[in-house]
């Protein structure tokens, strides 16, 4: 009988070493196994963005990644990006300016926009709209998303 398969990375800054068969998707590893519920379930099926995690900072689908591919790597959750002192700039904006209502989309638009900056500080509305063109919203319209992270932007720096 072979040993007990397990992945081996870093989540939200810190080394984790857990059982995993190789089927086991990322996304009910870190919900079910790890109890990290920020990383909302939504379709299961790739197209709705609310399972969006970084993995070696580029934002992933959760519901689509097998858990092992993520050996050797690093992988942040909304948990991961809330700093110890309160939000971040982008999770107040998302306050401030209304961004959310359920709130159930939040997580993913949040890890989403979070990348964006890190890669683009600046980026324009046209910009925006293209990087959470995987997300889905069915309470804001996105305009208060969009303008969330223009304002995220311009705090920063
Ligand atoms: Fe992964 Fe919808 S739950 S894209
Ligand atoms: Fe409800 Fe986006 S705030 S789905």
């Amino acid at each position: 009988m072979s040993a007990e398969a397990r992945v081996k990375f870093l989540l939200n800054g810190h080394p984790q070493e857990v059982p995993c068969e190789d089927a086991r998707i990322l996304l009910d590893l870190l919900r079910d196994d790890l109890h990290l519920t920020g990383t909302k379930r939504g379709c299961d099926l790739g197209t709705c963005g609310c399972c969006t995690v970084l993995v070696d900072g580029r934002p992933t689908l959760s519901c689509l990644t097998l858990a092992r591919l993520t050996e050797g790597r690093s992988v942040t959750t909304i948990e991961g990006l809330t700093p110890p002192q309160g939000l971040s700039a982008v999770q107040r904006a998302f306050v401030d300016l209304g961004a959310t209502q359920c709130g159930f989309c939040t997580p993913g638009f949040v890890v989403t926009a979070t990348a964006l900056l890190e890669e683009n500080p600046r980026p324009t509305r046209a910009e925006i709209e293209r990087a959470i063109s995987g997300n889905l919203c069915r309470c804001t319209g996105y305009i208060k998303i969009v303008d969330a992270i223009a304002a995220a932007s311009r705090s920063s720096g």
